[in-house]
């Protein structure tokens, strides 16, 4: 079987994926004014670390939405064993299924990128309350790339582009984002630092397959290391 770069997310259960891990994820929570009144949109959650921290550290409502049955599988196992009141929802960022003002903040960890962008930032936009927030943690292009490696990693990932800092700020502001910050983060790897632990949730029979997946995704990040970036991005609706 062919898998592809999120199946193998999926099977190995990796809880934080995305650039930053849990450590950025608290950094981002802590600047925003979370409290029981707020309902936080935990877009492509995965196996739902960052919303269970939500839940358990600011009481807010949360809303944790992934297209991947097995991702959502795992969250709701995890959010069981902690007596989590989250409401899980199967779905695609392109059509959420959600009202129109309906959230204060959407949280896209590592996950915009792999959609159908122009689309989805509208539907965030659709969904967001007045004064809403839309924060996502997103790969960049740093510097041009030859067209043969950005073919290879947009196939790799399964990602629809490749997109620069300037291109994301572009989409935002064409969608109606009104005001939009971008931070750059310096990403240090500290080993003994608990929000870096381990958080996989492994399926049954992991096939061999799986594991080239993992080694390829090693490859690129190392190879790619200076010129494949991330951003953390903020757009506000008014
Ligand atoms: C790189 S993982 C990040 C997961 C999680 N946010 C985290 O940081 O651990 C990307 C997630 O986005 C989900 N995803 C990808 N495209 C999606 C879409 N169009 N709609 C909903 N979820 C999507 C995948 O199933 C996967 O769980």
């Amino acid at each position: 079987m062919n898998y592809t770069y999120l199946d193998c997310l999926a099977m190995f259960g990796v809880g934080g994926a995305h650039p930053g891990g849990l450590r950025l994820t608290k950094n981002i929570l802590s600047s925003l004014d979370l409290d029981e009144t707020k309902t936080v949109l935990d877009v492509g959650c995965g196996t739902g670390q960052t919303s269970a921290y939500i839940a358990e550290n600011y009481r807010c409502k949360v809303i944790s939405l992934d297209s991947n049955q097995i991702m959502l599988e795992k969250a709701t196992k995890r959010f069981s064993e902690r007596q989590l009141p989250i409401e899980v929802k199967h779905g695609r960022t392109e059509n959420l299924p959600l009202d129109e003002n309906f959230v204060d903040v959407v949280l896209s960890e590592s996950v915009t990128a792999f959609t159908d962008i122009p689309l989805t930032i509208q539907e965030y936009k659709r969904v967001l309350k007045q004064g809403g927030v839309f924060i996502a943690v997103e790969m960049v292009l740093e510097t041009p790339l030859p067209k043969e490696d950005v073919k290879s990693v947009i196939d790799f990932y399964g990602v629809h582009q490749l997109l620069t800092e300037q291109e994301w700020y572009d989409l935002l502001q064409n969608a109606g984002y009104k005001q939009i910050e971008i931070e750059k983060v310096k990403t240090e790897f500290d080993k003994n630092d608990v929000d870096n632990a381990a958080d996989f949730s492994l399926s049954e029979n992991i096939d061999g397959g799986l594991y080239e997946i993992l080694a390829e995704h090693e490859r690129l990040t190392k190879t790619f290391q200076d010129i494949l970036g991330f951003r953390v991005f903020k757009g506000y609706i008014s």
